[in-house]
């Protein structure tokens, strides 16, 4: 009888045909199709022609989109054994070594036990609690850096990240010139983003181009990984030494790493323990430039909503003093303009990729074994269906108003979905609401004036896996005299 069904099974997938899409031409496929700019509007646009659920083949790789919610939901996490792979990325995982990352792992053993090394530090409310103090501090040094540098908005975000990644994961405190674990971290960094751009190397559509070896004519490609291994190695081996030094003499601050290092490990739990914190820096600190740029953007074009934030803090906080992590339960409107914030642009429009490790059958189709997996994130986060005037800014939507509901939680989405889902998700949301309370309490934030005219900001995101606003003029100022002299009483540099 099982054999009988099984059979009928196999009979039925192999005569399925996988979800429409876009006709390709022989070998290439959709190379052609493929947007390289703002895919996930694209992607938005095919479901008018093709539906919810699209195939493209790229040279051969099959790529299925998924454009609505509810598949992402049955697949990632109903379905979530075979849909929690990640794909192998040739160049950047093998190559460049960064397969030994939390987010390039592959679905096994080894990344079940990475991940559960973030549930005790980071997987609770309560749990983040516990670095509170830290992200106070480095909330704080921010207003510093930024007071200090107001037309510098983009490199205060990204320096006051890293230095808050770097004290989290490894208790360490940056020199505000010329940092060597930042240096180190944003080298290893800057190669990931170029290690990834859709196409770039040959060898990740044909592998059997990995055995060329480094000198070959025209394998300049093979040196830039190789190089790139060295960087992603010091970015996990220069700051777990830190850590060691600063445990054995005694002076390690609670940080992911001494938490975790303090109980007797193995060598292999302690390499463990190093892959986990050193790929912190990779996955949390870009991610959360961009949203706190994306806050930015949004005070300095909808000044009527960064006033009602103010009035908020003002009155429940008074402006004598910046807001501490445990106000922020009586700020309604600032925590419905963090969910404004993340979901408006989202960092990770396309969410975290998969790849389908048997062959399945969803909604009559063929699903192979093999296929990238993508859920358009920045689709369900403007479905009309879900949020009303999905294109305005509007924090209001979050609250809840006479018989009207709160609309969806995007950080449901905005994080991933099931056995992927964003580790760092409940620590990355603390640490977003701490710089835009104290900086809503702290800065005016408006539209530069230049020679007389007001700046508009464009608006443009770019178009990587972590979408950034692009750069765009602003003014910021400290509200008051004594919000200055506020601001100025912490020091922002190492001793
Ligand atoms: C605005 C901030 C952030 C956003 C929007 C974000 C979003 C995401 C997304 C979409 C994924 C892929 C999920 C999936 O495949 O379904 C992810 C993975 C991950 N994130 Fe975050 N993240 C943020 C901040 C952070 C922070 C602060 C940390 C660390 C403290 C962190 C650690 C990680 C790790 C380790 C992974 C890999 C998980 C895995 O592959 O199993 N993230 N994040």
């Amino acid at each position: 009888m099982y054999m009988r069904v099984r059979t009928a099974n196999l009979k039925r997938r192999s005569t399925l045909p996988l979800p429409p899409g876009p006709r390709g031409l022989p070998i290439i496929g959709n190379l052609l199709d493929m947007p390289t700019h703002y895919q996930w509007k694209t992607f938005a646009r095919w479901s008018e022609e093709y539906g919810d659920l699209i195939s493209v083949k790229v040279l051969g790789q099959t790529y299925i989109l998924l454009n609505s919610l509810e598949h992402v939901i049955e697949l990632f996490e109903r379905r979530g054994a075979i849909y929690s792979d990640r794909p192998t990325l040739t160049v950047c995982g093998e190559i460049a070594g960064w397969g030994r990352t939390t987010i390039m792992s592959h679905y096994d053993d080894r990344l079940r036990n990475l991940r559960r090394l973030f549930t005790p530090l980071f997987g609770t409310r309560k749990n983040v609690e516990q670095f509170v103090p830290v992200l106070e501090e480095q909330s704080h040094r921010f207003l510093l850096r930024l007071k200090n540098n107001p037309d510098d908005l983009e490199a205060q975000v990204r320096k006051s990240a890293g230095a808050l990644i770097l004290a989290i994961s490894h208790g360490y405190c940056i020199r505000e010139e010329n940092d060597h674990l930042i240096t180190i971290s944003r080298r290893a960094n800057d190669d990931f983003a170029a290690l990834t751009v859709p196409g770039a190397f040959a060898a990740d559509f044909l592998p059997i181009l990995k055995h060329v070896p480094a000198w070959f004519p025209g394998a300049g490609w093979k040196r830039f990984a190789q190089n790139a291994h060295r960087n992603v190695d010091a970015m996990h081996d220069a700051p777990h030494k830190f850590v060691k030094q600063q445990m054995a003499a005694g002076t390690a601050t609670p940080s992911f790493a001494s938490l975790h290092l303090s109980d007797c490990l193995t060598p292999d739990e302690e390499a463990l323990v190093k892959d986990a914190a050193g790929s912190i820096y990779g996955a949390g600190s870009d991610t959360t430039v961009s949203a706190i740029c994306s806050f930015f953007l949004a005070m300095t074009c909808y000044p009527e909503i960064q006033r009602k934030a103010q009035l908020e803090i003002d009155t429940v906080i008074g402006t004598d003093s910046l807001p501490n992590y445990s106000d922020r339960e009586r700020l309604p409107y600032v925590n419905a303009l963090l969910l404004e914030v993340v979901r408006w642009n989202p960092v990770v429009p396309l969410g975290g990729y998969r790849c389908l490790t048997q062959n399945d059958v969803y909604g009559g189709y063929a699903f192979p074994k093999g296929a990238y997996i993508i859920p358009n994130v920045w689709k369900y986060l403007h479905d009309p269906e879900a949020y009303t005037d999905p294109f305005q800014f509007n924090p209001g939507r979050f609250l809840p108003s006479g018989d009207k509901k709160p609309e969806k939680d995007p950080r449901t989405m905005a994080f991933g979905f099931g056995r992927r889902a964003c580790p760092g998700m409940k620590f990355a949301d603390a640490s977003i609401f701490m710089t835009i309370a104290r900086s809503l309490a702290a800065f005016e934030i408006s539209k530069k004036v230049e020679n007389g005219q007001v700046l508009q900001p464009a608006q443009e995101y770019t178009s990587g896996i972590v979408s950034h606003p692009k750069l765009f003029p602003l003014s910021v100022k400290p509200r008051s005299a004594k919000m200055e002299a506020l601001i100025n009483t912490v020091h922002s540099d190492q001793p």
